[in-house]
């Protein structure tokens, strides 16, 4: 068995997975969203004091199963770096004690395998990661092989509901509070500009539309409910007009027999169902997380290590590293 560890933002995540099976054994996650909704975003010292306070209770639960570990997996990069240490911290402690390979797992990589959890992986496959701190387009052709199509010039999809959010007030993660006002929205009041629309450019860019949204709640103060459904519903329209522009321009050229939707903002039922219209249009199949595993999770870091693991790809307390960086 696996124990993985997921500390890289707001979310203190363990599990524990069979190595032959790939079956979860044990996934337990706890979520600090409501911490950090009074400030309307993830404060990083804070988060990371109640990842020292919850990853502890986490790996009490796990108890059971810690005499059969094989390796002890852990996110280090990237993400926050003094969230990312709490993680890697409790991993040294459990590799030293237990004599275990720590596996070092890319948080993005983590995602990407949030589609294979139980499951054989597919590659190649082209996959899109829409998060709080990124908005990629990856070619993934194996497990070392991946390659960015685009990235975003700003904010990143799932941030830029974030944002949203916050300056109506609704508190913090936006892109669940968004996309549930939007459903009573009217998407055509209020027009919101489509970033890069006439630019060949593949790339994202969500700043624009932030800016657009802050004009208009300004110049409609006080909201009142029906304007702030308005608003989610325009806004949402836009960002995933955006989302779909420049996706289909790579489909046109790199014609996917595969391609996935991951991380926190695919959970969004609009996003899954425009790219399920997308993927019909081009013939391609779609694969998705299930729901639960959308978000920062622990699970799809075991998934991730059982690959990892067959590839020795060990590192030991001393010398693991942890970055903020995505390169890593
Ligand atoms: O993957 P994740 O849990 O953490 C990061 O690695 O960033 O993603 C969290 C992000 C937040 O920005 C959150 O607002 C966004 O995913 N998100 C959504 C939805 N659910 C979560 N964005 C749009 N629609 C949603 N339903
Ligand atoms: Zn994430």
């Amino acid at each position: 068995m696996i124990l993985s560890i997921e500390s890289s933002c707001d979310d203190s995540s363990i599990a524990v997975t069979d190595i032959v099976t790939k079956e979860i054994l044990f996934h337990r996650k706890i979520s600090q969203e409501a911490e950090h909704a009074k400030y309307g975003g993830v404060v990083p010292e804070l988060a990371s004091r109640l990842h020292a306070v919850d990853l502890p209770k986490l790996l009490e639960e796990a108890k059971p199963y810690l005499d059969d570990l094989k390796a002890v997996a852990v996110t280090n990069a990237p993400g926050l770096s003094v969230t990312l240490l709490e993680g890697v911290a409790m991993a040294q402690a459990l590799s030293i004690a237990k004599g275990l390979p720590i596996i070092p797992i890319n948080h993005l990589k983590a995602h990407i395998y949030s589609l294979f959890i139980e499951k054989e992986a597919i590659f190649p496959m082209l996959v899109l990661l829409i998060s709080g701190g990124h908005t990629m387009v990856l070619d993934v052709e194996s497990f070392d092989e991946i390659t960015v199509v685009a990235t975003t010039m700003d904010d990143s999809f799932g941030e830029s509901f974030d944002k949203v959010a916050k300056m109506m007030g609704l508190g913090y993660p936006g892109g669940p509070v968004i996309e549930k006002l939007a459903q009573k929205g009217d998407p055509d009041r209020f027009p919101m500009p489509i970033p890069l629309q006439h630019s060949p450019k593949i790339a994202f860019s969500y700043s624009g539309i932030k800016n657009a949204v802050r004009l208009v709640v300004e110049a409609n103060q006080p909201l009142d409910e029906q304007t702030k459904a308005d608003i989610a519903a325009s806004f949402q329209k836009a960002a995933i007009a955006h989302l779909m522009q420049k996706t289909k321009k790579i489909f046109a050229t790199l014609k996917p027999k595969d391609f996935a939707i991951v991380g926190g903002a695919s959970a969004n039922m609009a996003v899954r169902e425009a790219f399920a219209n997308l993927c019909a249009r081009f013939d391609c199949n779609l694969h998705l997380a299930d729901l639960q595993y959308c978000s920062d999770n622990a699970a799809m870091v075991g998934r991730c290590a059982i690959d990892a693991y067959y590839m020795e790809r060990f590192s030991d307390a001393l010398t693991i590293e942890v970055s903020p960086r995505t390169d890593n």
